[in-house]
C-alpha cells in the first residue's frame, strides 16, 4: 500500500492513498468492533478525526475529507464565484468543471454545440480562467456529462468523491462513494474546510441469479425504484445500487469488471492497486445492514417506470394494460436514450443491435428518436466501430455529449404545448415537465433496449419479448433480444481532446468577468461583525407556514443569474407568505409606510444602513441544499433570521454565509412578536451552548424578552465574527 499510485491520467500529483485509508479504518474498527458495510468503510476511511469522531447511524454527523469535488457548469458559477471570495491561490482539493448543462437540443451535436457556445460565451469563459486560475481540471462544452467523464477518467474504487449534482453516484458504478451536494459543501472541500455528512444508514440490495435476454442493469434500478420509492433511500446509501430513490449514493464492491474498465480506460496501474487493498473494497462477512431487498436477476423482468416520477414501476408483461387503465397516451412520440445514465458500451451496442435488426427487416424507428452520447469519448469510439451510423440510419437523431433534453434543454416542436402525448427515455428523470417544459408530457423511464423496441413499433402497447412486428414485406418476425459487448474490442477512442489543463504557473491568469455582465458577478467578502448588539432592527418580514428555499430563492428563470448574486437575490423570499397580509412578496417598509416587494424593502433598508431580521415558522429553510437561499439575504443586509426550528443544511448554510440562525426556546413566542415589532439582538451574548436575548419593542405595548437558542460551535462562532466562513479560511491562509 506504500505505492505512490496516480488518481488518474490529468493531475500528476495527485495520489490513491490506500495507506492512510487502512490506517484510519484500523482505528475506527478498533473503537466499533463489528463488522463493516462497504460504504461504511469508505466514509470511515475518510474521517477527519477517526480517534474522536462520534459514529451512530442515523445520528451522528461525520467530519470527511473527501479526494475529489466535481461541479457541473450551472453550479460552478457560485461555487467558484464563493471560493475566489476566501482568496486562496489554488484549490485545496483536486477539483474539476464540467460544461454539460447548458447545451440546448434543436437540430443535432455540432450545431446544437455551436450555438450554446455563443449563448453561453460569458459563462464558459468564466469557468475556463477562473479554473485555470484556481488549479481546476476544465471539460470543455462537448466534452460530455459530468458523471460519464468521472467514470471514465476520475472515479477509483474506495474514493470519497462530492459533486454539486444529483447524479454524482454514478461514480458508484467504479466502486466511489460519491455524493451529490450543494454548491457550499463544495466550497468548504475547495477550501479545505472538512464536508459534513449525517451517518446515514444502509440498504443492502442483494442480487442473485442471472441476467438474460431483454432484461437490462437498469431493470435493476427501476425495480429498486419501485421498491423504495422516491423518497425510500433517504438518509441512506445503497450498497450495489440504487439511483432515483432519495438515496446518499450507493455503490458496487469492486470486482473483475471495474478491474477490466480501469484497463480499458488506460488505468490498470489502479486497478493493480484496488487489488492489492481488494479486502477493504467489498463489505465484511456479516456487516449489518438496516434493510436488505433481494432481486433474483433470473426472474427480474424488463420495466417501464412513469409517467411523471420514476418509481411507479410497471414490469413490461403487465405495461399494455396499465396504459388502458390509466388512459396514458398510446402513441410514442418520441424515444431518447444515451444521458450520463445509459452511455455505456454495451448500453449502445445492445441498442444498435436492436436497430440493425429493424433495418434488416427493411424498417425503422417509427417515433421520433434521439440519441445522446454521454461523453465525447463514448461518441468517436461508437462512431468507429458504427453504432452510431446504424442508429442514425435507423432515424436517430444524435444530439450533443450534454444533459440536453434531461435538463429541460430541449427546443422541441413536434407537439403543442399542454398537448398530452407520450414519450420515453432511458434517463434517470421523469418529473413532470422535465424534458421539454410541457406539464401534459408523459415521460417514463426504461432501459435503452426497450426504448428502442418501442421505438420501432411506436406504441405504448407493444412488448418486444412476445409481440410481433411487420417487416418491409407485411411477414411478422419478432424481434431478437439485445446483443452486445461490454467494452470495445479496439479500446476506447478519445475523439477530440476537450480538456483544459491548469497550466503551471498561474500567477499571470486573470479571471474574465465583465463588469457589465448580468449573468455573473464577483463577490465581495462580507463584512465581519463590529462587535456590538443590535438595537432596533425591522422584521423584514414574519413568514407564515412552510418556507422552503424554493420560497427563499425560486428556480425557474431565475437559475439564469446563479452567478450574480445581485441580480438573483431580486427573488429573495418572493415565495414566502406574510403573516400580516397572508400574501407573497408583499411587505410593509417601516421607513416609508408604504407596502413593497420583500427583496425591494430589504434593499431600501441596506441603503439606509439599515440591519433587518426575519421571523420563521416550522423546519424553515427545508428543500434543496441551495446556497442561495442563505446568500441573497446576507448581501441584502439581513442580520440574523429566527424561527421556530431549521432544516439542519440551510442552517449551515447561513452560518457560513456569517448569518445568525435563532431559534425560539419557547415555540409559541413566534405568535408574540408581531410583523411591526423591532427588536435588539443582543449578539454580544453568543456563546457555545447559551441563549441569546432577543428585546421585543412592540409597535404599541411594553417591551419584552425572548429567549433564543442557537447551534454555533466555537469555530462557527469564529465565522459570525469574520463576517463567513470563508472569511475565516482566508485569514487562516493570509
Ligand atoms: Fe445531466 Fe440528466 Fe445526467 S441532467 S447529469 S444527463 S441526469
Amino acid at each position: 500500500l506504500d505505492r505512490q499510485v496516480r488518481q488518474n491520467n490529468h493531475e500528476k500529483n495527485n495520489f490513491i492513498n490506500y495507506k492512510k485509508m487502512s490506517e484510519n479504518l484500523a482505528i475506527v474498527r478498533q473503537r466499533l468492533n463489528r463488522p463493516l458495510t462497504y460504504a461504511e468503510k469508505i466514509l470511515y476511511s475518510h474521517l477527519d478525526d477517526p480517534h474522536g469522531q462520534d459514529i451512530e447511524r442515523g445520528v451522528s454527523y461525520l467530519k470527511l475529507r473527501p479526494d475529489r469535488v466535481a461541479c457541473q457548469d450551472a453550479t460552478a458559477q457560485m461555487a467558484i464565484l464563493q471560493f475566489m471570495s476566501a482568496g486562496m491561490p489554488s484549490v485545496a482539493n483536486p477539483t474539476t468543471v464540467h460544461c454539460d448543462h447548458l447545451i440546448e437540443a434543436q437540430v443535432g451535436g455540432a450545431k446544437d454545440l455551436t450555438r450554446a457556445i455563443e449563448i453561453n460565451k460569458e459563462v464558459y469563459d468564466f469557468l475556463s480562467t477562473s479554473c485555470a486560475k484556481y488549479d481546476i481540471g476544465f471539460w470543455k462544452p462537448g466534452s460530455g456529462i459530468i458523471h460519464q467523464i468521472l467514470l471514465e477518467n476520475y472515479a477509483f474504487p474506495g474514493g470519497l468523491l462530492i459533486g454539486t449534482d444529483s447524479h454524482t453516484p454514478n461514480a458508484g458504478g467504479l466502486g466511489m462513494c460519491a455524493v451529490g451536494v450543494g454548491g457550499a459543501d463544495a466550497v468548504d472541500v475547495m477550501a479545505n474546510l472538512p464536508w459534513e455528512l449525517k451517518a446515514p444508514k444502509f440498504i443492502g440490495v442483494k442480487l442473485t441469479g442471472q441476467m438474460s435476454g431483454w432484461t437490462a442493469p437498469k431493470d435493476i434500478i427501476l425495480k429498486v425504484a419501485g421498491i423504495l420509492t422516491v423518497k425510500g433511500g433517504t438518509g441512506a446509501i445503497v450498497e450495489y445500487m440504487g439511483a432515483e430513490i432519495g438515496a446518499t449514493t450507493s455503490l458496487f464492491p469492486f470486482n473483475d469488471r471495474m478491474y477490466d474498465y480501469l484497463a480499458a480506460t488506460n488505468r490498470s496501474e489502479i486497478g493493480d492497486f484496488a487489488r492489492s487493498y481488494a479486502k477493504e473494497l467489498r463489505e465484511d462477512e456479516g456487516a449489518e445492514y438496516d434493510q436488505v431487498i433481494e432481486i433474483n436477476l433470473s426472474e427480474l423482468e424488463p420495466h417501464i417506470n412513469g409517467p411523471f416520477t420514476p418509481d411507479l414501476a410497471t414490469p413490461i408483461s403487465k405495461f399494455s394494460e396499465a396504459v388502458k387503465a390509466n388512459n396514458w397516451p398510446e402513441e410514442l412520440k418520441v424515444g431518447l436514450i444515451g444521458s450520463c445514465t445509459n452511455s455505456s458500451y454495451e448500453d449502445m451496442s445492445r441498442a444498435a443491435s436492436i436497430a440493425r435488426d429493424a433495418l434488416d427487416h427493411g424498417i425503422k424507428a417509427k417515433s421520433l428518436f434521439t440519441v445522446t452520447p454521454g461523453s465525447e469519448q463514448i461518441r468517436a469510439t461508437i462512431a468507429r466501430d458504427g453504432q452510431l451510423q446504424t442508429l442514425e440510419e435507423f432515424g436517430g437523431m444524435v444530439l450533443a455529449n450534454a444533459c440536453g433534453p434531461c435538463i429541460g434543454q430541449w427546443s422541441r416542436d413536434d407537439v403543442r404545448k399542454g398537448e398530452a402525448n407520450s414519450i420515453i427515455s432511458s434517463y434517470n428523470r421523469n418529473f413532470t415537465g422535465r424534458n421539454d417544459a410541457n406539464p401534459a408530457t408523459h415521460a417514463f423511464v426504461a432501459s435503452p433496449d426497450l426504448v428502442v423496441a418501442m421505438t420501432i413499433a411506436g406504441s405504448l402497447h407493444f412488448n418486444p419479448l412476445t409481440d410481433k412486428l411487420k417487416d418491409k414485406d407485411g411477414n411478422e418476425f419478432l424481434l431478437a433480444p439485445p446483443t452486445g459487448e461490454g467494452l470495445p474490442a479496439k479500446g476506447y477512442d478519445s475523439g477530440e481532446d476537450t480538456y483544459q489543463t491548469p497550466p503551471t504557473d498561474r500567477s499571470s491568469v486573470s479571471v474574465a468577468v465583465s463588469p457589465t455582465s448580468d449573468r455573473l458577478q464577483l463577490l465581495e467578502p462580507f463584512q465581519p461583525w463590529d462587535g456590538k448588539d443590535k438595537l432596533n432592527m425591522p422584521i423584514l418580514i414574519k413568514a407564515q407556514g412552510k418556507t422552503t428555499t424554493d420560497h427563499i430563492s425560486m428556480a425557474g428563470p431565475w437559475l439564469k443569474y446563479r452567478g450574480h448574486l445581485d441580480n438573483i437575490s431580486n427573488n429573495m423570499l418572493i415565495g414566502a407568505i406574510n403573516a400580516a397580509n397572508g400574501e407573497a412578496n408583499k411587505v410593509k417598509n417601516f421607513t416609508t409606510g408604504a407596502y413593497d416587494a420583500v427583496p425591494a424593502t430589504a434593499r431600501d433598508y441596506k441603503s439606509k444602513g439599515i440591519p433587518w431580521v426575519v421571523i420563521g415558522d416550522w423546519n424553515y429553510g427545508e428543500g434543496s441544499s441551495r446556497e442561495h437561499a442563505a446568500l441573497e439575504p446576507r448581501h441584502l443586509g439581513g442580520l440574523a433570521i429566527i424561527t421556530r426550528s431549521f432544516a439542519r443544511i440551510h442552517e449551515t448554510n447561513l452560518k457560513k454565509q456569517g448569518m445568525l440562525p435563532l431559534t425560539f426556546i419557547n415555540p409559541e413566542d413566534y405568535d408574540k412578536i408581531q410583523p411591526d415589532d423591532k427588536v435588539d439582538l443582543l449578539c454580544t451574548e453568543l456563546a457555545v451552548g447559551k441563549p441569546i436575548t432577543m428585546r421585543v419593542h412592540p409597535k404599541n405595548g411594553s417591551t419584552f424578552d425572548v429567549k433564543l437558542a442557537h447551534t454555533f460551535n466555537e469555530p462557527q462562532i469564529e465565522w459570525f465574527k469574520n463576517g463567513s466562513a470563508l472569511n475565516t479560511m482566508a485569514k487562516a491562509h493570509a
